[in-house]
């Protein structure tokens, strides 16, 4: 056997076991982050290893600090999970190594990207001719379509931002929720539009931003340059801002409107919850994970922006060296020259689900988010703080100390993972269903987990 062969199968041999182990396994790593480095760390070798041997190594050091976030019982933070297409895919993208940047340097990858494009504007509901950037993840969305939203407003203005930056152009005003996504504020950062100059707009109870005041912001803005941001899927909640009628509302000032729809985007897939997302495709710009809720690893973020001229010019790259022709090339759509095939992942668990798929599984998350709703509000002085409507869920156990000591205990015992946040001044538990591999037996044992742990807790 060649040695490739040999370090191949090892690994084939590693993530088998890895993931057969997963429904019985603990999420909680066995050690932390100095148990993995001590275990990895040696002065820096003056000769190389055998492959293999380095693969061992690897394993040994650092598999113990591996957190099972493909688990059926990881409910952190919104994490998704890894469909097997997709991962086989991914293995694919590093063994072929292409660079994804220009249409001449990789067929594949951007032809597969080509087709999953089109799919994903399909599946989600947007305009056919919108251009889509294969990003990490859903901050470098934001950013990459709220550069394309700027390009566009300073355009309207009669100022080219690409040549000749911010200094002495006209003053971008940009609308935002309370509660949006924290990295929404640092793409406005890194666009040097300042996380501090927005405009705020209230959040209701839900978090959704209120109608009412966005009318008043609107009116004593009128029509300057204006980026109007609104979100689909509240991190705590789940909560949808009401999308349509902001959108419409925002677009009679010439408002450039971009919509953060890291997980929540992919309600579009589904006849039961499409309603969440109505009037979305009258945005301008979009942001979401394929990492989240469509199950492909990490990093798998996309931009898509509906005028798709808006996108080359605030991304693209021309040198005399490179291969390009008069298409725009798949560098023009990210903020990179070189990256990886992000599409050959995407194209495979958009074709491994089918569209039927998707939408049952964005489905299955959303039952076992009211399953949990419901086996917590069974508990006597367990309250759920939300509006189940998505895949979210917010849970407080009577007092703030006590809801941080569940939580705390939790991540301690490892059944399940779910992380603890503070919503609306109050400490709570969240709880993110966004895994295809989670059954309601992985819920009903993470509830179990819950009254164990809070019965330690109400016993001191
Ligand atoms: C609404 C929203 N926007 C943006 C992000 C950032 O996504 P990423 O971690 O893929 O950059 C998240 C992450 O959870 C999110 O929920």
């Amino acid at each position: 056997m060649n040695d490739e062969r040999k370090i191949l199968e090892r690994v084939l041999e590693e993530a088998t076991g890895f993931l057969n182990d997963l429904p019985g396994r603990r999420v909680a790593a066995r050690t932390d982050v100095e148990g993995v480095a001590t275990a990895l760390r040696r002065p820096l070798p003056e000769e190389g290893a055998e492959p293999l041997e380095v693969i061992e190594e690897l394993i040994a050091g650092a598999e113990p600090g591996v957190v099972a976030m493909p688990s059926g019982r990881f409910f952190g933070w919104v994490i998704g999970g890894v469909l097997p297409a997709a991962l086989a895919a991914d293995w694919l993208t590093s063994t072929w190594d292409q660079n994804a940047g220009l249409l001449a340097s990789s067929p594949a990858a951007a032809g597969a990207e080509w087709v999953a494009s089109e799919w994903l504007l399909d599946l989600l509901g947007l305009p056919g001719n919108s251009a889509v950037g294969f990003v990490t993840g859903a901050m470098i969305a934001n950013f990459t379509c709220l550069a394309a939203a700027r390009h566009d407003v300073l355009r309207r203005a009669g100022w080219d931002v690409e040549g000749d930056g911010l200094h002495g152009a006209p003053p971008v005003t940009v609308i935002v929720g309370e509660e949006r996504h924290e990295t929404v504020d640092v793409a406005l950062r890194f666009l040097g539009l300042g996380e501090q100059r927005s405009l705020m707009v209230p959040a209701d109870d839900q978090g959704r931003i209120r109608l009412d005041t966005l009318t008043d912001i609107l009116a004593q803005v009128g029509n300057t340059p204006l980026i109007v941001c609104l979100q689909a899927g509240n991190v705590h909640s789940g909560a949808f801002d009401p999308i349509a009628e902001a959108v419409d509302l925002a677009h009679q000032y010439g408002a450039w409107v971009h919509v953060d729809g890291a997980f929540g985007l992919w309600a579009a897939a589904s006849a039961q919850y499409r309603h969440l997302v109505a009037g979305v495709e009258r945005a301008d710009s979009w942001a979401s994970d394929a990492h989240k809720t469509l199950n492909v690893p990490y990093d798998s973020g996309l931009a898509i922006v509906a005028k798709a001229e808006a996108m080359y010019a605030a991304m693209g790259v021309h040198a005399a060296y490179l291969i390009q022709d008069e298409r725009p090339d798949p560098f023009s759509t990210v903020p990179e020259f070189s990256r990886r095939a992000r599409g050959f992942p995407v194209w495979a668990a958009l074709r491994s689900l089918g569209r039927q798929g998707v939408a049952e599984m964005v489905e299955r998350f959303c039952r076992h988010a009211h399953r949990f709703a419901a086996g917590l509000a069974e508990l006597d002085g367990v309250r759920v703080v939300n509006d189940v409507v998505f895949t979210q869920v917010c849970v407080s156990f009577g007092t703030d100390e006590a809801t941080r000591e569940v939580a705390t205990r939790l991540l301690r015992d490892g059944t399940a993972w779910m992380t603890p946040s503070t919503w609306h001044g109050q400490a709570v538990l969240r709880i993110s269903v966004s895994n295809w591999r989670t059954t309601e037996e992985d819920v009903d044992r993470t509830l179990a987990a819950v009254r164990r742990v809070l019965a330690e807790v109400r016993a001191g």
